[in-house]
């Protein structure tokens, strides 16, 4: 089969399109004919080494979490799927299996490729509603989980503001029109090119990315960018009494945010326990949960779609389809 492929520690500029052995699904398995995926950022961050110590990867390796598909094979004890099932989600690599959830881990081969096998039994696998086109449903797996998973964190109430860092984002994306529908004031960071992408999705105002720019006073403050250990500014357009989540490495600390009347959440769920793609895909059936397709590629073009992500300013999640 064709895949993306990265044969060693290195950036996405390195990757190529590799013809390799189609992976076979073993007991409690499925493999799964791949019509789209789409990138996220540790596609390119876990092959670029920075994380080599904690999480060793085998090559060739094939990135991609994001998928849907057609179930082609099942394993030995699988009840879940049948073969032919049209079903999408996300899985993690297997080198990460140690922090993939304790319960029911989401693993898969990478789904930068024709096939990929991922483990059957987990929440973040589900069918694929009928009205939901193949390249939003692959755009949304790690989106709206994390969308779904800040929303329920946060409790927004109507009538709230809400500033969102990193809206223009794969998550960013995602998340705003739920605010919106929870009645949120939404103000987001924007390129001045996408302030018309957020406004339809339903933010009230967008803004600059400069801290010099963030308003104050907002209830609640959603960082979806910049990494945990950096977030005094952010902090400091909250209220008192107000939230401040976010969803980066590192796992953040009270005392970095300089303000201990902030309630602080690092929002991270690798078990579903805020639910899972059953939840998302009744949400994007009704509509509830649009898709944003910044560009499309095909698979041959898979190693310039992770390239476009890591070097290129993006909106919203870029999709290959096979
Ligand atoms: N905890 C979880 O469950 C979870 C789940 C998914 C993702 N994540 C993490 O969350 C982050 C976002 O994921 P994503 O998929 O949405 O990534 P993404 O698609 O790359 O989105 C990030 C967005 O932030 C923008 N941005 C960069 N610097 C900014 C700044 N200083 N101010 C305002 N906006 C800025 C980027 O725009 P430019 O292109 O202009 O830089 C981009 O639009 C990543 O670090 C990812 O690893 C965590």
């Amino acid at each position: 089969m064709k895949a993306v492929v990265a044969t060693g520690y290195g950036p996405p500029e390195q990757y190529t399109v590799a013809d390799v052995p189609a992976p076979r699904p073993g007991p409690g398995q499925i493999q799964v004919r791949v019509a789209a995926a789409s990138i996220n950022p540790a596609d390119v961050r876990l092959p670029s080494g920075d994380f080599r110590d904690v999480v060793p990867l085998e090559f060739p390796h094939v990135p991609g979490n994001d998928f849907a598909g057609t179930v082609s094979e099942a394993g030995p004890g699988v009840t879940a799927y049948r073969v032919g099932d049209e079903i999408f989600g996300q899985a993690v690599p297997r080198a990460l299996r140690a922090m993939a959830g304790a319960t029911r881990p989401s693993l898969s081969t990478g789904s930068l490729a024709e096939y990929a096998v991922f483990e059957a039994d987990t929440p973040f696998l589900a069918h694929r509603p009928p009205r939901l086109a193949l390249e939003h449903a692959a755009a949304l797996p790690t989106t709206g989980l994390t969308a779904r998973a800040l929303m329920t964190t946060a409790r927004v109430r109507p009538g709230e503001t809400v500033l969102v860092i990193g809206a223009t984002g794969g998550v960013g994306t995602a998340v705003i029109p739920l605010l919106a529908a929870a009645k949120a004031r939404i103000i987001a960071t924007a390129t001045e090119a996408d302030a018309g992408v957020l406004r339809r999705l339903g933010a009230h105002e967008t803004i600059g990315y400069p801290e010099a720019e963030y308003p104050s006073g907002v209830d609640v403050a959603l960082n979806l960018t910049l990494p945990s250990d950096h977030l005094t500014g952010v902090a400091t357009a909250v209220r008192p009494g107000g939230r401040l989540l976010t969803i980066t490495y590192p796992v953040p600390r009270q005392e970095w945010i300089g303000r201990d009347d902030v309630a602080l959440h690092f929002v991270l769920d690798m078990d579903g326990a805020l639910g899972g793609m059953r939840e998302v895909a009744e949400l994007a059936a009704t509509g509830g949960l649009p898709a944003t397709i910044g560009r499309r590629y095909t698979l041959d073009e898979g190693p310039r779609a992770c390239v476009d992500f890591a070097r290129l300013h993006t909106t919203g999640k870029l999709v290959v389809t096979m």
